[in-house]
């Protein structure tokens, strides 16, 4: 059921909920089941399971679309990227998320694909580049840069070409833009992040308006066993209902957090796109600094990923070897969450004396 004059505050609330019938449960069940009896749909689990389409229903709702469920934000954006023809030229930014990034390299690397990655994905970078590409991936804030690009502009002109465009919502979510609106194909989440909110699954999606597309990705998910977890789709949908709550709170508290980390003095630049909950700081000194200073935090939590109840935080170029090229080596990733604002900078404050 679609509640399109509803604000997404009311949608996350109501969306994917079982018809109204007396004495029935007010939330979609938990169902485990790796078989059904014959004669329906569906057949077998990794067709599809109740608990799997109440959570498609509601992030669908919200983003204004039609959703998949993955295993993984990297099992959706997988799926995404395995619609390409062999040989297709694939546009992207140098740095999204850098599991997203491999995904591309790996491709490229086994001649798949041919991939230009672009320094900044500017509208003027992308028309220079985009002659003849199949797909533009988009990530917009990135993971940790928390580059911003311009979303409407970007996707005029990848669709002029002929372009898939897909948009990495991650770090925005339906809440904070509409790719879908805007003109984009794809949407994808990991919804480990802020959708599913409490550090204790992992889970992605992919939403699109193309009936033809969210076919082959429903197909594709079956066929390569991308399936979720019947428990991580239930919690991931109860931790939808609270989204914007928590990124309303979450937020405040960042705003708050720039301010007075840009009037800190081992603040050496502060990166925010003036909305969300992640902020990116670069600190004066050394990496060994600004990694002990990660360690010496006692109330915010030292650990990698994003998006939970708890403000985290993580130097990303402690990755760089291997993975995260291009991060300062000092940069700190703070994912901010819902503890009181005063009690994340007193902590803050004695990790950067
Ligand atoms: C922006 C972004 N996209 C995709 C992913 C991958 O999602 P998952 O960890 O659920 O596979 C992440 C994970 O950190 C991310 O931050």
């Amino acid at each position: 059921m679609r509640h399109e004059p509803l604000h997404p505050e009311t949608v996350a609330v109501v969306a994917g909920r079982p018809a109204r019938t007396p004495g029935a449960p007010l939330n979609a069940p938990l169902v485990p089941a790796s078989t059904y009896h014959h004669g329906g749909d569906p057949v077998y689990g990794r067709d599809g399971n109740p608990g799997w389409a109440a959570f498609e229903d509601a992030l669908g709702e919200l983003e204004g679309g039609s959703c998949v469920a993955f295993g993984s934000g990297l099992a959706a954006s997988g799926a995404i990227l395995d619609e390409l023809a062999a040989g297709a030229r694939v546009v992207a930014q140098r740095a999204p998320y850098f599991g997203v990034a491999e995904q591309l390299r790996e491709r490229a690397a086994r001649g798949q694909i041919q991939l230009e990655a672009l320094a900044e994905l500017t509208p003027a970078a992308l028309e220079a580049g985009v002659e003849g590409a199949k797909l533009v991936w988009v990530e917009s804030p990135t993971n940790p840069m928390l580059d911003v690009v311009d979303l409407p502009a970007v996707i005029d002109v990848a669709r002029a070409a002929g372009a898939l465009v897909v948009v990495d919502n991650t770090f925005a979510t339906p809440l904070g833009q509409s790719p879908l609106a805007a003109g984009a194909d794809v949407v994808m989440h990991s919804a480990t992040k802020l959708i599913g909110g409490h550090s204790d699954l992992l889970l992605g999606a992919a939403v699109t308006r193309d009936a033809s597309l969210d076919q082959r990705l429903r197909d594709r998910r079956g066929s390569t066993g991308a399936t979720p977890g019947v428990l991580e789709a239930y919690l991931a949908l109860r931790g939808l209902r609270t989204l914007p709550a928590r990124l309303g709170r979450a937020q405040g508290s960042a705003c708050e957090l720039v301010g007075r980390l840009e009037a800190h003095p081992r603040i050496a630049r502060v990166r925010y796109p003036g909305t969300g909950t992640m902020v990116s700081f670069e600190t004066t000194g050394t990496a060994e600094e600004a990694e002990a200073a990660c360690e010496a935090c006692r109330l915010i939590v030292h650990a990698t990923s994003l998006g939970g109840v708890e403000t985290s935080l993580e130097r990303r170029a402690r990755y760089a070897s291997e993975r995260e090229v291009g991060t300062p080596p000092t940069l700190i990733r703070l994912s901010v969450g819902l503890e009181h604002v005063d009690d994340l900078w007193a902590d803050l404050a004695q990790a950067l004396r």
